[in-house]
């Protein structure tokens, strides 16, 4: 080697050495975002992580939120449902995360066009985590119970399932597609998922201690 080529010998191998290890270097990352969950250390400390409403990534089971054979859904008197649905709308006790129907749909918010077809219909978030091609109107409940509200089904048989999904059908006769946020109803602003943040308020009283 030449003494010319020394210098560029040692910045080639001084290039590889750092170019070499990146691989290792970013599956170690602990906070690369794309690592599953099962293996991200970053999930385990950050409480939020895990309970992102508007993750779009969380698979719903199809089978939790899909009318059973033998439903039989609550009967009563319509105007009565709807108004009790109006009541649980507003009523974070659903949730497990503190967030309420309202939290999102205040103003019918977060809607996309697709509420105001006639169900049963196609929903975005119903296909691309369920796998469900068309759903029924409380179906769409349930998916909004186990996904965004964090919880679990309501029962099939219960009023207030009956009377959400009631509710919901008055909200529908009011919505008007041009007003639902386009594509992305998460990141709409205001975002409703960071309004009401649930882990915010935790996070606050960790600071605390
Ligand atoms: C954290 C936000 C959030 C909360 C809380 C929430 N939802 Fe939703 N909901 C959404 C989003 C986002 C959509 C739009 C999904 C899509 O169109 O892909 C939606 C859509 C809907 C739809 C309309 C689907 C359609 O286009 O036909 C209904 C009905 C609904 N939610 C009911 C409820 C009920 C009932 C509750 C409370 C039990 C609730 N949601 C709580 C985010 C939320």
């Amino acid at each position: 080697m030449n003494a010319k080529a020394k210098p560029i010998a040692a910045i080639l191998a001084l290039a590889g050495g750092l170019v070499l290890p990146m691989p290792f270097a970013q599956a170690a990352n602990p906070c690369k975002p794309c690592a599953p969950k099962t293996r991200n250390p970053c999930a385990a400390k950050n409480p939020c992580a895990t309970k992102n409403p508007c993750a779009a990534s969380d698979r719903i089971d199809p089978k939790l939120v899909t009318r059973p054979g033998d439903y039989r859904p609550y009967a009563g008197k319509a105007s009565d449902l709807s108004n009790e649905g109006k009541r649980l709308w507003s009523d974070a006790s659903l949730s497990t995360n503190g967030l309420s129907c309202n939290s999102c749909h205040q103003a019918n918010g977060a809607f996309q066009d697709s509420f105001a077809q006639p169900y049963p219909h196609r929903v975005q978030m119903a296909s691309d985590r369920a796998g469900m091609r068309t759903i029924q109107l409380d179906e769409m409940v349930q998916i909004c119970m186990v996904a965004p509200m964090a919880n679990k089904p309501l029962a099939w048989d219960s009023k207030a399932l009956a009377a959400l999904a009631a509710y919901a059908a008055d909200l529908q006769k009011t919505f008007v597609p041009a007003r639902a946020p386009a594509a992305n109803p998460c990141a709409a602003a205001p975002n409703p998922c960071s309004a009401r943040n649930p882990c915010a308020a935790r996070n606050a009283g960790a600071e605390r201690k």
